[in-house]
């Protein structure tokens, strides 16, 4: 099945990213957010990215106007004609399950029947959503990394319904989107925060036992390990209030120390400083 138009639900940092590299890639996109004011800041943010991409030359200019065209707002899902028309919806809202659960019972109901229905959740079951959709079936985990329109990875995430038509589909419309896909099947984490969200509890370990200054941290792994940004920037950049949802659904799964949200996290996102969205994580943002 090739995919026309596409639905976005959730307008924040990666609802945002999945609907321009969307749009760039020549898909008409409708996006969903909570109100009119979220709709209009998201599709502003997309517009502004695009600018900017073209002003560096990394894309064209056409293209930018040609995709910043193809997008469009509702702060309403049940409304939305055009989802309902859409070949393959994205969910990227909050990482709270009951909040996804209510949005797949709504996206069953108002789909086309043969819809794909795909989720961003980075830890929560998805076989719960894919249940409360009432078409399982048709249920998949797209897991884009941040920023979209600059990290080509998609972990392909299936549960035991997913079905191999859907799987396929879901690999046609990763195709279109140029991105790189790795499957795996519906576990919290998958493969990349598996493996990311203990080595960024570490570093906020040493952080708090004063260890080391989080600059310290982040030139250690960055100079002496090669990434290409320090564990506390990454936590910075996938939001704190985010990091912290996701490893609290990995510590109710796995049940291990090393998922555990530690306290300096939970701090932080208690006092509003989120990371980079907010100015202030552990480093600040001007
Ligand atoms: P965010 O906090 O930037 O954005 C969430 C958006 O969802 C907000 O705009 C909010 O208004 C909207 N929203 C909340 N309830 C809604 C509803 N009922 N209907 C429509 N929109 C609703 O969060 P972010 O970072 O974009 O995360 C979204 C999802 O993507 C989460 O599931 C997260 O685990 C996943 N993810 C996040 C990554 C990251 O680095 N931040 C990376 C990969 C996946």
């Amino acid at each position: 099945m090739r995919v026309e138009k596409i639905g976005v639900i959730g307008g924040g940092l990666m609802g945002s990213g999945i609907a321009q590299v969307a749009a760039y890639h020549g898909l008409d996109v409708t996006l969903v957010d909570v109100n009119q004011a979220r709709v209009d800041r998201a599709i502003e943010a997309i517009k502004g990215r695009l600018q900017r991409e073209a002003e560096r030359g990394r894309i064209s200019a056409e293209a930018a106007e040609a995709a910043a065209h193809r997008l469009r707002g509702s702060a309403d899902i049940d409304e939305l004609t055009s989802v309902a028309r859409a070949e393959a919806v994205i969910e990227a809202v909050v990482e709270d399950l009951e909040v996804k659960t209510r949005i797949f019972r709504q996206l069953g109901r108002v789909c086309r029947p043969d819809a794909l229905l795909a989720s961003n959740t980075s830890s929560l079951p998805l076989s719960d959503l894919a249940a409360a959709s009432g078409r399982p079936e048709r249920v998949i985990g797209l897991h884009f990394f941040n920023p979209p329109w600059a990290l080509k990875l998609v972990e392909i995430v299936s549960t035991a319904s997913t079905t191999e038509e859907t799987l396929q589909d879901a690999l046609q419309l990763c195709q279109q989107l140029d991105r790189v896909t790795v499957q795996v099947k519906d576990t919290p984490g998958f493969i990349a925060n598996r493996l990311l969200v203990p080595f960024i509890f570490d570093a906020i370990e040493l952080l708090q036992t004063g260890v080391a200054s989080a600059e310290d941290i982040d030139l250690a792994c960055r100079v002496g390990l090669n990434h290409a940004m320090g564990p506390l920037a990454t936590a910075d950049l996938i939001g704190l209030d985010t990091l912290k949802a996701i490893a609290e659904s990995m510590f109710e799964e796995y049940g291990e120390p090393r998922f555990k949200a530690p306290t300096l996290l939970r701090r932080l996102v208690s006092l509003g400083y989120l990371g980079r969205k907010t100015g202030r994580g552990f480093f600040r943002y001007t």
